[in-house]
């Protein structure tokens, strides 16, 4: 054991010396679990060996385990896999004679016997519990596919954080909390992680887009093996994406685990106080930017190719807002703080005033556009982002209904992405980034396009697709975002869950019940596709998943939150009555609708 130890203790340090480099070719850092506790472990045969630098330092501070945990996991080294079974078998249905066994990932493989089951809901959980991954004998996520069918797996075995957060839910709204509980300091352990691409560290607290649990021999000894998890931050991932979503979704379901099992020790725990002011600081830093919205590259959130939502992608602005003003619920109040609180309810304010009134689009806003002067200098500008409205696409002339309306995907100088994207349109009602009307206006939409958006399958991820020299320029001719399939208009059953949480927080339930109703048509018996393709989501996507694990726990949720409304609670954020006081005093200053520079009252600086 006194090799391990010490292992633990060394890290492949790339970031820490550019002269070490040349030693380390391949990043292969894994987090390992010892009798000495959760550590660090350079990958078996590295040559790459250096002692961990003092940007390690939460190495020590963070251990999502006390010490009873870390012994248990020690003295089921072996035998845990067994033993997890047993626990699996005992709690499941006697009415689902199905077989579980490993997968070899750390995640079951269930043979379901149909007969036996009672509805698609059933079917369901059943799936996703046998999606579960263990780490040590505890539960600490769900694979993002379990498709026996399926011969390239590629990282489609691994846990997405992103993926997780649908399973999360319905095991919080089951009551079930030990497996998020588990995820939620896991992946906290792996945001320190030393993580390189090409020499480049990107910043700490940059949360994994995905991780695996692997058992391997453990050193030393033939007959023992360990649990290692290895995360991946965008280093390996097709594109090398950075998953800016991770640390946002991680944050809101932090929130979402504290309001449902009302156990706030987690979120109190000063590890965790540090991971979430670690994800503030990476999101808060200072930039070139003259926008408060985030900017990240493409393909950096549930779009993870690139589709030309470069800049500043609607779907990181929901989160990101959503994050913050949950984040800022659970930071504790301490002097260390009051500067980041400062900074982050700055933020929060200009934000909301950015997206509300440049994203937004309805049949009033379009007119506007179509007759914008361009070329305006000075403070005063009506045209402030200098749109041509040459850009107006025709599709939009005749899809734009006369009641609704929409945040457009993105807003760059000179450029508004008018292309519609449900998840940041349904996260921008969620988090209250959207106003009361807006969040009527998109449902209204929804209601109105029901064709183009829900069709056979709900629900569209963005609507239109590119096509022709759009698509061949935007997506690099992209192969498996071809129109109307995967990202570029391919229809995704996981939305339905952030439909549902959005038209409960609307009161208008019945949205996300027809829906949930269209996708119980065929979703079994499709074997839970990832997606759909045609403009219809008439066919499975050709490259598709089966057994997608978030397109069956996306269907869970929404069972479970229209069954009980006011769960929806956990994830939605209220409108803050100060947030509405400054975001009204900025509204009364903009020159839209005041040509002046004065009069702006703000209780926040901006
Ligand atoms: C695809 C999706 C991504 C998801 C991953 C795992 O890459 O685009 O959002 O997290 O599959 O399901």
């Amino acid at each position: 054991m006194a090799a391990t130890s010490e292992a633990i203790l060394q890290v492949c340090g790339a970031g820490a010396s550019i002269s070490h480099m040349g030693l380390c070719p391949k990043k292969s850092n894994f987090l390992i679990s010892t009798n000495h506790g959760l550590g660090y472990r350079s990958k078996k045969g590295s040559d790459c060996i250096q002692i961990k630098s003092s940007r390690h330092k939460c190495y020590s501070m963070i251990s999502a385990f006390n010490v009873h945990d870390r012994f248990r996991s020690l003295s089921c080294k072996c035998s845990q896999i067994n033993s997890v079974t047993d626990v699996v078998s005992e709690k499941r249905d006697p009415l689902l004679k199905g077989d579980l066994s490993t997968n070899g990932n750390g995640a079951f493989s269930s043979t379901l016997q149909v007969g036996g089951i009672n509805s698609i809901e059933d079917e369901a959980w059943e799936l996703l519990r046998a999606s579960m991954v263990y780490y040590c004998g505890h539960p600490v996520g769900t694979i993002a596919a379990n498709d026996p069918s399926d011969s390239s797996i590629l990282n489609y075995d691994q846990v997405f954080i992103r993926d997780f957060i649908p399973s999360g839910i319905a095991f919080l709204l089951k009551g079930e909390y030990d497996i998020v509980r588990n995820f939620i300091l896991h992946t906290l352990q792996l945001q320190s992680w030393e993580k390189t691409m090409d020499c480049h560290s990107p910043g700490q607290g940059l949360m994994p887009a995905s991780f695996k649990v692997r058992t391997v021999p453990l050193d030393g000894d033939d007959s023992a093996t360990e649990d290692i998890l290895d995360p991946d931050f965008g280093e390996a991932a097709i594109g090398r994406v950075a998953p800016v979503d991770s640390g946002l979704w991680w944050i809101i379901l932090l929130r979402a685990y504290g309001k449902c099992s009302g156990d706030l020790s987690v979120q109190e725990r000063v590890d965790v106080q540090t991971g979430i002011k670690m994800i503030l600081k990476l999101c808060l830093a200072d930039g070139f930017d003259m926008f408060p919205t985030l900017l990240v590259t493409d393909g950096s959130c549930m779009i993870d190719r690139r589709m030309g939502i470069h800049g500043h992608p609607l779907e990181i602005q929901a989160l990101f807002y959503s994050a913050l003003l949950s984040a800022r619920e659970m930071l504790t109040r301490e002097d260390a703080s009051a500067d980041l609180m400062t900074a982050l309810n700055n933020r929060l304010v200009a934000l909301s005033f950015h997206v509300r009134e440049y994203y937004w689009i309805d049949m009033r806003k379009l007119n506007e556009i179509y007759r914008y002067k361009t070329e305006e200098y000075s403070y005063d500008a009506v045209n402030k982002f200098n749109i041509y409205p040459d850009q107006i696409p025709p599709w939009l002339v005749e899809w734009m209904t006369n009641k609704g309306g929409y945040m457009i995907g993105n807003l760059q100088p000179a450029h508004m992405d008018f292309r519609f994207f449900s998840l940041g349109n349904l996260w921008s009602i969620v988090s209250s980034l959207a106003t009361n009307d807006q969040s009527h206006a998109i449902l209204d939409l929804y209601e109105a396009k029901w064709a183009d958006l829900v069709g056979d399958m709900p629900l569209k991820i963005c609507y239109p697709a590119l096509e022709g020299q759009e698509w061949r320029i935007i997506t690099g001719s992209d192969p498996k975002n071809t129109p109307w399939s995967y990202h570029n208009g391919g229809s995704w059953p996981t939305l339905l869950w952030q439909l549902t949480v959005a038209s409960i927080k609307m009161n208008r339930p019945e949205i996300a019940e027809n829906a949930v109703k269209v996708a119980e048509r065929r979703i079994s018996k499709d074997k839970w596709p990832e997606y759909y393709d045609t403009k219809k989501a008439r066919f499975i996507g050709k490259q598709a998943r089966l057994f997608q694990t978030w397109s069956i726990a996306g269907y869970v949720v929404a069972k479970q939150l229209l069954a009980n409304p006011d769960a929806a609670k956990i994830l939605v954020n209220v409108e803050d009555s100060e947030l509405v006081n400054a975001f009204s005093c900025m509204i009364s200053a903009n020159p839209r609708r005041k040509r002046s520079r004065k009069g702006i009252n703000q209780s926040f600086i901006i």
